[in-house]
């Protein structure tokens, strides 16, 4: 069973309230102004310097002791543009827009373990962050640009997490979320009659062979030990069954844990495209965009992280979760500090909780809540010793 500290079992009602609230009203990405409201409503007259409207909806709270260590606890706020499929009697009231990643339960349980730290006080500062837009809007890097990561000397953050079941935290150091970077395409041919090909440099086949040869890249280019995904999303061409296209677009994502590989991957990609195109009489045009970098958990970190999660939730419930090619806008603030991310188990398969994120039936078992708050309070108070 996990062992709870009395100052933070009795925030357990204002925290599922407080979740169940959020999760009636999902905002999208830089739209969390009710969700920021109510983080700063929780934690306001508790001693924090609060400052509002941080890139955009994101709001920054600091309470400090006696000198020490800065240690961030960041939350994400943004809800999904899914429609809630579920009939609890706290689901979504916005039609089309739903907590569907568990960003509700994020803000809620840091909220608590803020208000329970700075009743604390300990040696040190404790910087609560509430960032908008985790699901692709670059809300991370919206916040640092405005200051977030100044003078922070540790980074700590969770996900609930429906891979695991409730009562387990994961904790993995090392590369745990993947870098996520936006590949496009376009293969310039020349268009013509469907019945005359030998006019026309076809685009669709040289797509269709470019397609083919980026399979390549993980299969023959990349050592077999080291995991990357080069996947083509979308295809748009072509409007007539027997018209020859000018053009073809592909769209498709590049992910990785290294970074050396990460940065290897353009010219693979742009090499193969625009090699395979000029022999079929064709253009490639390849443009990279780069997202969100991998997501890295510092050894140290990740050690005291272990030792808070194990006060928590007992050794044999502590698991190191696989790695995952989905990212996380966490990476960024690691790249300005070292940190740990930590997964909270949180299905519940018996209960039917067990839908994978993203999902318009998601949901968690709200057991989970209450020790992601107390591991955050255990491991920032580690990271500030
Ligand atoms: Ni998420």
């Amino acid at each position: 069973m996990p062992q709870f500290s009395p100052d933070v079992q009795a925030l357990e009602t204002e925290l599922i309230a407080l979740r169940r609230d959020l999760h009636q009203h999902p905002e999208l990405a830089f739209r969390e102004s009710r969700t920021a409201g109510q983080a700063a409503a929780f934690l306001e007259g508790h001693g924090f310097r609060i400052r509002t409207g941080v890139g955009g909806t994101g709001v920054i709270a600091d309470v400090s002791g006696a000198p020490g260590r800065t240690v961030l606890l960041r939350a994400d706020m943004d809800g999904l543009p899914i429609q809630e499929a579920n009939d609890t009697p706290y689901a979504s009231q916005e039609k089309g827009r739903m907590h569907a990643c568990g960003h509700d339960g994020h803000v809620a349980m840091a909220a608590v373990a803020g208000r329970v730290l700075a009743s604390r006080r300990p040696a040190g500062t404790i910087r609560m962050l509430f960032q908008p837009a985790e699901e692709g809007e670059a809300g991370a890097q919206t916040m640092i640009a405005e200051g977030a990561m100044d003078g922070v000397d540790v980074a700590l953050g969770v996900h609930l997490w429906n891979e695991l079941p409730v009562g387990t935290l994961g904790v993995k150091a090392g590369p745990l979320m993947a870098s996520v970077d936006r590949l496009r395409i376009v293969i310039h041919g020349r268009g013509g009659h469907g019945a005359k090909p030998h006019r026309s440099a076809d685009p669709i086949v040289a797509a269709a062979y470019v397609v083919t040869a980026l399979q390549t890249i993980v299969s023959r280019e990349v050592a077999p030990v080291h995991a990357a995904v080069v996947t083509i999303a979308s295809i748009h061409a072509g409007e007539a069954f027997n018209v020859i296209p000018d053009e073809v677009v592909l769209t498709g994502t590049i992910r990785t844990f290294d970074p050396a590989l990460r940065r290897s991957m353009p010219e693979r990609v742009t090499r193969l495209a625009t090699g395979v195109a000029a022999g079929l009489q064709c253009r490639a045009e390849v443009e990279v965009r780069p997202g969100n970098p991998a997501v890295l958990n510092d050894a140290d970190v990740a050690a005291l992280a272990r030792r808070a999660a194990i006060r928590v939730v007992g050794e044999a419930q502590v698991v190191e979760p696989e790695p995952t090619m989905g990212g996380e806008d966490m990476a960024c603030y690691f790249e300005k500090a070292p940190g740990c991310f930590v997964f909270v188990g949180s299905s519940n398969a018996a209960r039917g909780l067990d839908q994978p994120h993203h999902s318009p039936r998601f949901d968690f078992d709200e057991a989970a809540l209450l020790i992601g708050a107390e591991f955050l309070v255990a491991a920032a108070t580690e990271a500030l010793a």
